[in-house]
Parts: C-alpha cells; structure tokens; sequence
C-alpha cells in the first residue's frame, strides 16, 4: 500500500487508489492504480510534456517538480504525489508566451530534437528559484540528471546562464 509523506495510508477500492494531485495549480483528482508511475498518470491525462525516455530513473526526460523540487516521475508512485504541488512543462509557458528559461533555451540554441528540453527547463527552473545568480558549475551540476543525445551540453549552460539574466532583468523592469 503506497504511503503518502505524512498524508496517511491510502486505500485501494476496486484496485484503484483515489488521489488528488496539484498539477501546475490547478487540483486533480485521478484514480490510479497502486503500482502506477506518475509518469504514466501524467501522460495519461494528457501532460505530454513529461517524456518517457529510460523510464529507469536514468535520463532525467520525465523530470517534472514536485513541491519544488524536480522529481524522476518515472521514480515515483502517481500515489506519493496524493496531496503535493507537481509542475510540468504545461505549466511554465505556452508556444506564445514562453517562460524566460525556454526563451532563453531558443535564444541560445540550446534546442535540437527537443526530447529531453522539458526536463532541462524544470531542473533549470529549480535552480533559478534557489539560486538565481548561479556560476557556470552549479548550472552543470543542476543539470547533471539530465541526458541530452543531440547537443554537447553547452548551448544548454549557456541557455541557464541566459534565463538567470533574464529573470534578473524582468525582476528589475529591464530587459535581456
Ligand atoms: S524516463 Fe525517467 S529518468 Fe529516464
Ligand atoms: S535536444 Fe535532442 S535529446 Fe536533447
């Protein structure tokens, strides 16, 4: 029986388990089962932004932030998110209105196939909200979880080093 941190013991009726999951603000109520992966229930309900790559808790493409922080979703039961604030790529910026880490990720180039940019942009968003001033090493090792098969990494420093600046500037009325 999954066990919620500090949310009780959840029960199983008819092999599914009543949970209620804040994705990107907004309260969910799925109905999973005790073995599901978030990741599953994620793309399940349509959050297609959370990639299944490895699916093995090694690539870092179904990185999504739980309470925060980022999270493997393909890790962790749909049950252990009962109760806690999940953020998916759906819920940073949209095609018209990108958040300043996905502009900055197109700014500098940072964008190839695409597969494993949900995941970089969470762990980046992570990062930023903890320490928005970071130096070239903390963005590699925010970003160490996360496998890219097109680029050499750099374009992707450089897309973190950007969003810094930019979230900076947006925070003082300029722009970068
Ligand atoms: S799909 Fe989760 S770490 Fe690879
Ligand atoms: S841009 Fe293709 S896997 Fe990273």
């Amino acid at each position: 029986m999954p066990k919620t941190k500090g949310r009780g013991v959840l029960k199983a009726v008819d092999g599914k388990i009543a949970v209620v999951i804040n994705i990107n603000g907004v309260d969910k109520k799925l109905s999973v089962a005790p073995g599901e992966y978030l990741l599953d229930a994620l793309r399940r309900e349509g959050y297609k932004g959370a990639k299944k790559g490895c699916d093995n808790g090694d690539c870092g493409t179904c990185t999504v932030l739980l309470d925060g922080k980022p999270a493997l979703s393909c890790m962790l039961f749909a049950a252990q998110a009962h109760g806690r604030k999940v953020v998916t790529i759906e819920g940073l910026g949209t095609t018209d209105k990108p958040h300043p880490i996905q502009q900055a990720f197109v700014e500098s180039g940072a964008v190839q196939c695409g597969f494993c940019i949900p995941g970089m942009v969470l762990a980046a968003k992570a990062l930023l909200d903890e320490n928005p001033d970071p130096d070239e090493t903390q963005v590699r090792r925010a970003l160490d979880g996360n496998l890219c098969r097109c680029t050499g990494y750099v374009k992707q420093v450089e897309g973190v080093l950007l969003a810094a600046k930019k979230l900076k500037a947006a925070k003082k009325g300029r722009k970068a």
